[in-house]
């Protein structure tokens, strides 16, 4: 049973700004996201699944685009699922689980589904593991059905370019956050676990993720692609991208 979050708009504001100082075209890549999942929804109301969804945002903004998706959220942080749930109400299914583990889909209240969607987040696992999942969300796709990872995901021909561009943003961003403009991420999770409603489930999370974040490991476009490729989806490209992000596409 989740905690009562009173505030949960207030803190998903937040996370909002928190993320977007590190992400500037934020929104847009969201909006890419949801245009891939009209162009192959049928008629039914399409069923998604939001990846490591954090908070809640991907899924919120389906559900504004499509008011009756199905729509299940899964993620292991605990305040993170604590906010989602509080957001979502009984309009997603929130699911805890460990994408680290191959037995995930087993924690899922469906076992196909027309879109699987996620953000900032499959950097946090290592690329056998990160191969290995793109083959498990395969087989949860209906045939026609697709994912989405936004990432950060350099173009492998602009090494030089790419270090310009990311030395670039952390000057931008250093401004924000010196101008008070948006919390970082530490700051985010300190004035976290000063909420009395948080504040436990944030110490349940220091549990999870020690190093406060798993290890990062960032490769080039032309790995995901192998990667979605070798697992088995039809056809895999580069939906969007933005400096040295990027979202791929892959539909099985
Ligand atoms: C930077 S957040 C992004 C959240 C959301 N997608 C967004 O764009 O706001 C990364 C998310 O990945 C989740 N995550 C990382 N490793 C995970 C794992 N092994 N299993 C489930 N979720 C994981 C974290 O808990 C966190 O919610």
């Amino acid at each position: 049973m989740s905690p009562y979050i009173t505030d949960a708009a207030a803190w998903q504001e937040s996370w909002d700004r928190q993320q977007e100082a590190y992400l500037p075209d934020r929104e847009h890549r969201f909006e890419v996201m949801l245009d891939a999942v009209d162009a192959v929804r049928d008629t039914a109301p399409p069923r998604l699944l939001d990846l490591a969804g954090g908070t809640g945002t991907i899924s919120l903004r389906a559900l504004r685009r499509f008011p009756d998706a199905e729509v299940t959220l899964v993620d292991l942080d605990p305040a993170l699922l604590a906010l989602a749930a509080a957001s979502l109400g009984d309009r997603a299914t929130v699911v805890t689980a460990d994408l680290g583990q191959p037995d995930w889909p087993a924690t899922l209240p469906h076992q196909r589904y027309d879109a699987v969607l996620t953000a900032t987040a499959l950097h946090w696992l290592p690329a056998e593991r990160l191969a290995a999942l793109y083959a498990e969300i395969r087989d949860l796709l209906r045939p026609g059905g697709l994912l989405v990872n936004a990432d950060h995901m350099p173009e492998d021909t602009l090494p030089e370019l790419t270090g310009r561009l990311l030395a670039r943003a952390r000057e931008r961003r250093a401004a924000r956050h010196a101008a008070g403009a948006a919390l970082s991420w530490s700051q985010w999770w300190d004035q976290a676990a000063q909420d009395p409603t948080l504040r436990p489930l944030v110490r349940q999370r220091h549990a999870i993720y020690p190093s406060g974040h798993s290890p990062e490991w960032n490769p080039p476009v032309s790995w995901h692609l192998g990667a979605l490729s070798d697992a088995g989806f039809s056809e895999v490209g580069t939906l969007w991208r933005g400096g040295p992000d990027a979202a791929v596409v892959a539909v099985r």
